[in-house]
């Protein structure tokens, strides 16, 4: 039997974790059962698997790469809007080329580790007749049909570890920190990293911020002796006056500034006069070893992903649910995004501690 694997989109902790747990799988099950399986690496994601760049990979490539980050086979973004479009230099017709080298190397079967994006062309490749699982990887949480993603606790970690060192060198300098998390569509990590870092504020897309209610917090603080204030905003935090802009509109103010936080950071500065400093962590929150969470959970969802490789149950994706490994239909997750409910059970325990959502 002969299984392709990629790792596609924005990388993350334990996608080698992952990658080795589904190859381990396979290798021990073809043993037992005296069978032969051979596994192609493909390299950067889809491109890899467009034009041709693969590797026969062997046992040892999947050894010592548990805690390693990042992905040995690489990855790459090739968004989902552009997949069926003709590029314009070279005349390729990438979902024609994907189908051509599946079927030359006789592919049984594609294992795609990827996010949203990478699920969608995953569900395409389904619909054009590929035989593909999917695992459910990506630091921000937002994917549709498991309730937890692969590399999100371990991004959680780093982004509360930044929270936390923010903290003694606010309460020192008795400043107003912005740290900016990653998540532009959703708050997970924010609300997540948020809570567990003691943040004073939290601002996440799904519930858009009042400055003035912002301020109001910073103020109740200095007046209780507190002359430090830390405020978590994701990348794609938006203020009430920002969600009754056109898209353009928004985008155009966004340009301003670099980024969400120094939008924040300076308009705060103007209206109160109060020291302000920001940090954003950026990539360091995808970056290192996977947290043994993340371990655990690759490795449940690699062994998971093998079962269903030698069951012949393709055209699902390995997610969890309540505690259990699931395989949830593509086409069921596929264009969802799972984003934080308003009111859900973190963000009212984070309200009734004192949190405050600048709503
Ligand atoms: O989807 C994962 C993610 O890290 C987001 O949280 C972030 O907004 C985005 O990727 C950054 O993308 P890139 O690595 O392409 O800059």
């Amino acid at each position: 039997m002969r299984v392709g694997i990629l790792t596609s989109g924005g990388d993350c902790q334990g996608l080698n974790a992952a990658l080795r747990a589904v190859a381990k799988s396979l290798y021990e099950a073809a043993e037992k059962n005296g069978e032969d399986i051979k596994i192609i690496g493909f390299a950067d994601g889809y491109k890899g698997l467009i034009y041709g760049e693969y590797s026969r990979m062997n046992r040892a490539d999947f050894s010592g790469i548990l805690t390693i980050g990042g992905t040995i086979l690489g990855t790459s973004r090739q968004p989902f809007k552009e997949i069926r479009v003709i590029d314009e230099e070279t005349g390729v017709d990438k979902v024609r080329k994907m189908k051509e080298n599946y079927a030359r190397l006789n592919l049984e079967c594609l294992v795609i580790l990827g996010g949203n994006g990478s699920l969608k062309t995953a569900n395409l490749l389904r619909e054009e007749g590929l035989n593909i699982i999917a695992l459910a990887k990506t630091i921000d949480n937002d994917i549709y049909g498991t309730d937890i993603s692969f590399g999100f606790q371990s991004a959680c970690d780093i982004a509360t570890n930044v929270i936390d060192c923010i903290h003694s060198t606010a309460y020192s300098h008795k400043r107003i920190f912005i740290v900016e998390i990653m998540g532009h569509k959703v708050g997970w990590l924010s609300l997540y990293a948020g809570i567990a870092g003691g943040a004073d504020v939290i601002l996440i897309p799904e519930i858009p911020y009042d400055l003035d209610k912002i301020i109001e917090v910073i103020k109740k603080r200095h007046q209780a002796g507190k002359k430090f204030t830390i405020i978590a905003v994701a990348e794609g935090a938006m203020s009430v006056e920002e969600t009754l802009l056109e898209k353009d509109e928004r985008k155009a103010l966004r340009a301003e500034y670099p980024s969400v936080a120094y939008k924040i950071s300076e308009e705060l500065q103007n209206k109160t006069g109060y020291e302000i400093r920001v940090t954003v962590p950026g990539h360091f929150q995808r970056g290192g070893t996977p947290c043994p969470y993340d371990r655990v959970l690759c490795t449940r969802f690699g062994a998971a992903a093998a079962e269903l490789i030698l069951k012949k149950q393709y055209g699902c994706m390995v997610g969890i649910k309540s505690g259990e490994t699931v395989a949830v239909p593509l086409e069921e997750v596929a264009g969802k995004l799972k984003s934080v409910p308003v009111d859900c059970e973190e963000v009212k325990s984070a309200k009734s501690i004192g949190i405050s959502f600048g709503d």
